[in-house]
């Protein structure tokens, strides 16, 4: 397994342009299941998952051509399975259940394994489809879905659920009469697949707030969408200027999506300069420790939280984080702690007490932002960092080490000749 080696200590200076979200580019490459024929997107980033969701749907028969665009042809679908080596890999697999069975009738999909973060059971997911009327069964740690014709719905999430909002949205774009789903996820993610599902012909109101009303239509046809900015990506490269004292100007990036970190990083000291496609962001020497709770969108996203208790590490103060969307979401601090990093967690809460400086240790990478958390650590530690396990952060972080190097860290990967 890859290896990452950061050298910390120097303030990062330059630009970082923006790739596509992951989380944007998933559920539209699902979309595609709906209507047969070539699909074409645009600002694709390279990213293991993307590559995960491409074996996926070419298991499916899908044809998948990966260049300047990304293009998909589902007109050879024949398989209605996603097998578990796959789906065990990225839980995001669970979106081909909604569009199989919306289009073709039946599913067999993994469940998705726990994770380091939680157990993310997909109920939800399962709950709305019933009520759409499809036939649920769980089987050798399948699911297999089963529908003539799914039927409108008036569907409520008693959780806030980003993929299952997602993919009763898609499957309601192919059932017969009217479905309303009710506290649906606002994440611009979920804005954006509504926006393809219209151009694709889906009848779609409402995408972005809590309640979106969807007309069903007999068919959809192919469609071409670029995929928005990461503002995950964006938040990380933020936190990189606060931790390091740097000055960066990130572009082609979406702003708006990052109000509450923005505002949150703000409290912190550090300075930013906010225009239509980039930030410039630069640290300002002290960083405020600052109470954070993370929230669905539009509050400060999960995603964001190991990155902003790196941040806190080195707070002058005490900074009480509540991680309220997932339960274990605290992989990270026991790595951060071999930093010299001083925090304690109760519970949903962690106190982190700020210290002087970290410095450069061995650490390992559990999730996707735990391992972004610790490269921004490396970045402000003295000495040398050795992080393990980076496949989770070339999960999410497209070309992280060249970002980084080009703005002045440094820090290199070192390839596992075993290849693992
Ligand atoms: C999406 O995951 C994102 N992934 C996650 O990003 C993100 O952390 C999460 O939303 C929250 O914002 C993608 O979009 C591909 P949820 P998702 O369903 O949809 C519970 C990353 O780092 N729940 O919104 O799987 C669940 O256990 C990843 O890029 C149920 O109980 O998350 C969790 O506690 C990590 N039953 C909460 O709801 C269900 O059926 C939110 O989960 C579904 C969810």
């Amino acid at each position: 397994m890859d290896k990452l080696i950061i050298e910390g200590g120097i303030a990062l200076e330059g630009e970082v342009p923006i790739s596509g979200a992951k989380n944007a580019a998933l559920p539209l490459m699902a979309a595609t299941l709906l209507a047969r024929g070539r699909h074409g997107f645009s600002n694709v980033p390279r990213l293991r998952d993307i590559r995960t969701m491409q074996n996926l749907l070419g298991h499916m028969g899908a044809l998948c051509e990966s260049g300047e665009e990304l293009t998909i042809d589902t007109s050879g679908i024949a398989t209605l399975e996603a097998p578990y080596d796959l789906v065990k890999t990225m839980r995001a697999s669970v979106l081909v259940l909604g569009p199989l069975v919306a289009r073709y009738q039946r599913a067999r999909v993994s469940l998705p394994g726990g994770c380091a973060i939680g157990a993310r059971p997909i109920n939800l997911h399962l709950q709305g489809l019933q009520q759409m009327g499809a036939d649920i069964a769980l089987e050798h740690g399948y699911v297999v879905a089963t529908a003539k014709r799914l039927h409108g719905a008036a569907i409520t999430f008693d959780q806030i659920t980003v993929t299952g909002t997602e993919n009763l949205l898609m499957a309601a774009s192919l059932a017969q009469g009217t479905t309303i789903l009710r506290n649906a996820a606002c994440e611009p993610e979920v804005v954006a697949l509504a926006e393809y599902l219209r151009k694709m012909g889906a009848r779609i109101e409402g995408a972005g707030t809590e309640e979106i009303t969807i007309e069903g239509v007999t068919e959809l046809t192919p469609a071409t969408h670029e995929v928005i900015p990461d503002r995950i990506e964006l938040g990380t490269y933020l936190v990189a200027a606060g931790i390091t004292h740097g000055h960066l100007q990130l572009t082609r990036c979406r702003p708006e999506h990052v109000e509450a970190v923005i505002r949150k990083l703000q409290m912190t000291g550090l300075k930013m300069e906010v225009r239509e496609q980039s930030i410039e962001a630069w640290g300002t020497g002290e960083i405020q420790s600052v109470d954070m709770k993370t929230w669905p969108y539009p509050g400060f996203p999960t995603d964001m939280q190991a990155q902003f208790m790196a941040l806190m590490s080195l707070g002058n103060g005490v900074s009480l984080i509540t991680e309220q969307i997932f339960e274990k979401r605290y992989m990270h601090v026991s790595e951060l702690r071999r930093m010299g990093a001083n925090i304690e967690v109760e519970g949903r809460s962690a106190v982190v007490r700020g210290v002087g400086r970290l410095s450069g240790a061995p650490v390992m990478a559990t999730d996707l932002r735990a391992s972004a958390s610790l490269v921004l650590a490396a970045l402000a530690a003295e000495g040398t960092t050795e992080i393990s396990r980076v496949y989770h952060l070339d999960r999410g972080y497209e070309a992280i080490e060249k970002k980084l190097a080009a703005v002045g860290a440094r820090i290199h990967r070192v390839r596992d000749i075993r290849g693992a």
